[in-house]
């Protein structure tokens, strides 16, 4: 697959000398007919990083190149090719829906027949036909997410960058922008999707890269992200007392088939398996023969968080 986005060395420091440095060297490519991601906390340079691609915030140095065109050298060039999904939502509250997408249809230079069919298009994608004629004042916070996206679907981009497009909005809505961002996908269009979101990382992301910071920390598929943390899933046992000596039931936790290894002092056990939903059952079973009983099992599979956790040492949701 050829490469239609390639970020080089990107930085961004608002207000030099003094100001803050949002992005401090960002590199990375993203195939054509990808949905790459940009998984990072509060503060990581994200938006900076859009806004730059975008042509909206220019780089204090460092270059991209977005199917063949530079966001230095050619800003108009790239405008074309891309549709651009603001973290803010950007609609006039007081006109409809269908209103508000031909005045943004016309800022992109369409007209007449073709401007209106391509709204009514984008409203059909966006789910929102039926609601066109009403006042966005109208809307919940998720159907103006939607709205935001059929704007940048307006012009046909063959790149669409989309800034945490779920926050704040209900879980339907939220399903429902993740299930037209696969299927825009499926019919050819490249996403760079910014979240801080694991689950809509793994769910969405042909490649993902973790950027914390300014800086990207991390770039690969979900499996290759996570092979940084091991292969094997964690489960931790709170188990209840008995005079019997606590190794015992560790030892015979560890010798069950799929389990790697298990470890344990107390009342708490941590056991590493292969597989943990495989070996639940078996576990559960040691523990009865051994007379104990359960009060809490955690299961941790390999995931990004986990990843996140072991390059910063922080947790993503902190
Ligand atoms: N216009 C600005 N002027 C000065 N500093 C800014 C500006 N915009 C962002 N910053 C700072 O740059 C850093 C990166 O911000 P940015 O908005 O790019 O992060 P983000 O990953 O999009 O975060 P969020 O998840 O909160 O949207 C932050 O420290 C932020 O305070
Ligand atoms: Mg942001």
């Amino acid at each position: 697959m050829s490469t239609i986005v390639e970020v080089k060395d990107l930085r961004k420091q608002y207000n030099p000398p003094d100001g803050v440095t949002a992005v401090r060297g960002v590199s990375f490519a993203i195939r054509q007919g990808e949905i790459f991601s940009l998984l990072g906390p509060n503060g990581a340079g994200k938006s900076t990083t859009i806004s730059m691609l975008s042509c909206l915030l220019s780089p204090t140095s460092g270059d991209a190149i977005i199917d063949g065109h530079s966001i230095r050298q050619d800003p108009k060039q790239v405008k074309q090719v891309i549709g651009v999904v603001p973290q803010e939502i950007a609609l006039y509250d007081t006109i409809s829906a269908r209103e508000n997408l031909e005045f943004w249809g016309k800022m992109y230079g369409l007209s007449g027949a073709t401007l209106k069919e391509r709204v009514t298009e984008v409203l059909n994608i966006a789910g929102l036909i039926e609601r066109a004629n009403e006042k966005v004042a109208t809307f919940s916070g998720g159907m103006k997410r939607r709205i935001n996206i059929a704007v940048g679907l307006l012009h046909n981009p063959k790149v669409l960058y989309m800034d945490e497009p779920t926050v704040g909005i209900d879980p339907q809505s939220r399903r429902r922008i993740l299930d037209t961002v696969k299927e825009l996908n499926d019919q050819g269009l490249t996403v760079l999707y910014t979240t801080h979101y694991m689950e809509e990382a793994e769910e969405l992301s042909d490649r993902i890269g973790i950027i914390d910071h300014g800086k990207l920390i991390a770039v690969g598929t979900q499996d290759e992200l996570t092979a940084m943390v091991g292969q094997y899933d964690t489960v931790q046992l709170d188990i209840g007392e008995t005079a019997e000596a606590n190794g015992t039931i560790v030892s015979h936790l560890g010798q069950l088939e799929g389990v790697h290894q298990a470890d344990g002092e107390a009342n708490h056990v941590t056991v590493q398996a292969e597989d943990a939903n495989a070996v639940l059952p078996r576990i559960l079973q040691t523990v009865a023969e051994h007379g104990r009983s359960i009060r809490r099992i955690d299961i941790q599979e390999p995931n990004l968080e986990a990843v996140f956790l072991h390059l910063t040492g922080r947790a993503l949701r902190d």
